[in-house]
């Protein structure tokens, strides 16, 4: 009896030790999946496998990581894939970091994730709920069938859903390694990624306090029309080569480019400049004709600037999205058939008419956007002004968008900020800022403006707004050779206060 009676108690000190052991902190990376594998399978994930990355690897890491391989099962019988880094406790800033996907996604963008790590958080990322091998490895053309495209669900998953599947599960995993949850949730990306972004804000307003949308895809179905729009524009004789947008450019920042009192190549505001393209046509002096424009090339431009817009004959022109800017047209060659080509023409075949014979020259601009909206924008647009739930839980969205942008016509942004103002009837620059980008191209530096630094320092601003409440009266962004300017909340713009050119301190946030 009286060795029975040990036997328990050994047995309850045992159970009480071992308690004892798996409530302390466990940063093991080796025994991760073992560890905590059952702590997310009610969330749907399962752990794939883990490795311990020393600091300073290939992967341009500066710290010692966990990386972390998981899956969500999600829609019954379909798989998102992630993976979370988890820097060793002492470099861990406390921060968890979620980054997205660019274009039609389906791979995981490991390298946004490193930079992430690098500052200190413990980051995830995930494939948007679908292979690559399903979007032919990003590689959209006409007449190519994409699988994902035909699936209800990973379509809405695609960008509505693709972070906040993996968010919870991912953060839950952060607490178990480090025995504490995360004090703050940031999000982070451009592109399709700024997208992502805005979908967070407005479906899942809960899960972020800060989210950082970089040139934002977020109107994605009009978008596409946008670049099917100017591709036909530029059929044929209308095509505009490079070294013509180029002279546009130069004639545009000829007359713009001292606007703003600084002659660095840049046009600070865009708005403000009135450059009238009618002065590049060809006429019988022009001896270049690579410099001007020919009538139906005149016509293209003006449509580019216009945007798409619906028939004059039916609805008077009411716009399908915006055009482009005064001094992004070096930048428009993409838009002249290859967006269309890799974007537009593959939503149109796989999603709206269901056939991959199906000819863009068919697209009616005023009867079938009905169709596009149902068929498409209901999946993956994210443009309800309607942010509330995020504004009143505290939420912090700051976006970014060049002016040079070769995807996004980069009024779109300024467009939506004021559809947002509208709906919340005045300023809503407590929780929504944008920066816009003299020069800026996609999510970076646009080639034909290099000395626009294409680094945005907008988490460290997002960190003080969420965490001090310090709005971010200004973003800096830097490039390589110390190089560094200031970028303003619109409607500001940077006016320069004297001194060096390339250095943000030059300049002051004002209203242009
Ligand atoms: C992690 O777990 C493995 C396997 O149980 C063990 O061999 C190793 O010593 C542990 N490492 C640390 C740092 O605790
Ligand atoms: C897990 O998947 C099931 C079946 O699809 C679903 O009903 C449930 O809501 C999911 N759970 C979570 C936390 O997403
Ligand atoms: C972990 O799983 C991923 C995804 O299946 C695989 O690509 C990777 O090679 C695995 N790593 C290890 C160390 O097994
Ligand atoms: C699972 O996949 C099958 C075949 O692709 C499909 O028919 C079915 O509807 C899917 N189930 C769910 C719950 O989505
Ligand atoms: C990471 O290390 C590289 C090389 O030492 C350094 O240039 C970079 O500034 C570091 N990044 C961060 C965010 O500390
Ligand atoms: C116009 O361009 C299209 C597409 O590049 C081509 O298929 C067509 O033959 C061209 N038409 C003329 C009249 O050159
Ligand atoms: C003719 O076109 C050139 C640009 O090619 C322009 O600079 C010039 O002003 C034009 N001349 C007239 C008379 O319109
Ligand atoms: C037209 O101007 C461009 C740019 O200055 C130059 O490269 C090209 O050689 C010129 N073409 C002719 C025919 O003069
Ligand atoms: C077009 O504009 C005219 C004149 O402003 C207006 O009377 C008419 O209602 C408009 N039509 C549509 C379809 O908006």
């Amino acid at each position: 009896m009286k060795s029975l009676a040990i036997a328990v108690l050994i047995a309850l000190i045992a159970t009480h030790v071992k308690a004892l052991v798996l409530s302390t902190p466990s940063q093991n990376c080796s025994t991760f999946a073992q560890d905590f594998a059952q702590s997310v399978s009610s969330q749907n994930a399962t752990i794939i496998n883990s490795t311990l990355v020393p600091a300073n690897s290939a992967a341009g890491n500066n710290y010692t990581f966990c990386k972390v391989y998981g899956q969500v099962a999600y829609a019954g019988n379909d798989t998102l894939n992630f993976q979370l880094y988890l820097p060793e406790i002492e470099m861990w800033s406390g921060r968890f970091m979620a980054v997205g996907n660019g274009g039609m996604a389906g791979t995981i963008d490991t390298a946004n994730m490193i930079k992430q790590l690098n500052l200190g958080f413990a980051v995830a990322g995930g494939d948007s709920g679908h292979l690559a091998s399903l979007n032919n490895n990003g590689g959209g053309a006409p007449g190519v069938y994409l699988p994902y495209m035909h699936s209800p669900a990973q379509l809405k998953t695609w960008i509505h859903n693709a972070i906040s599947t993996f968010t919870p599960p991912a953060r839950s995993l952060v607490s178990s390694y480090y025995s504490r949850p995360a004090g703050y949730s940031y999000y982070n990306g451009c592109s399709t990624g700024g997208a992502q972004g805005f979908a967070l804000a407005q479906f899942h307003p809960e899960l972020f306090d800060g989210i950082y949308a970089g040139s934002p895809g977020n109107w994605y179905s009009h978008l596409a029309l946008s670049f099917l729009w100017n591709a036909r524009k530029t059929l044929n004789e209308s095509y505009i080569p490079q070294i013509t947008l180029d002279a546009i450019t130069s004639a545009v920042l000829e007359e713009c480019d001292l606007l703003d009192g600084v002659k660095d190549g840049l046009i600070e505001n865009p708005l403000k400049c009135s450059f009238d393209i009618n002065t590049m046509a060809c006429n019988a002096s022009s001896t270049n004709t690579s410099l001007c424009l020919t009538a139906p090339q005149l016509e293209a431009a003006k449509s580019i600037y216009t945007g798409p817009t619906t028939t004059t004959t039916t609805t008077n022109g009411s716009e399908i999205y915006p055009g482009f800017s005064l001094g992004s047209e070096s930048s428009w060659l993409q838009q002249e058939g290859s967006l269309a080509d890799a974007f537009s023409i593959p939503i149109l075949q796989n999603i709206v008419f269901n056939s991959l014979s199906y000819d863009f020259r068919d697209f009616d601009w005023d009867k079938d956007i009905g169709a596009v909206d149902e068929k498409v924008g209901a999946f993956i647009d994210e443009i309800s002004p309607d942010l509330e739930s995020f504004r009143n839980k505290g939420g912090k969205l700051l976006v970014t968008q060049g002016w040079a942008d070769a995807y996004n016509a980069a009024i779109w942004p300024i467009q939506h900020l004021q559809d947002i103002e509208a709906f919340f009837n005045g300023d809503v620059s407590d929780f929504f800022n944008l920066f816009m980008v003299p020069g800026g191209g996609h999510c970076g530096q646009a080639e034909a403006f290099p000395q626009a630094p294409g680094t945005y320092h907008v988490v460290d601003a997002l960190i003080k707004w969420v965490e001090r409440e310090e709005k971010p009266e200004s973003v800096v962004s830097t490039d390589e050779e110390g190089g560094s300017r200031l970028l303003c909340p619109w409607p500001q713009a940077a006016t320069w206060l004297g001194g060096d050119i390339d250095v943000a301190s030059s300049y002051v946030c004002e209203n242009s």
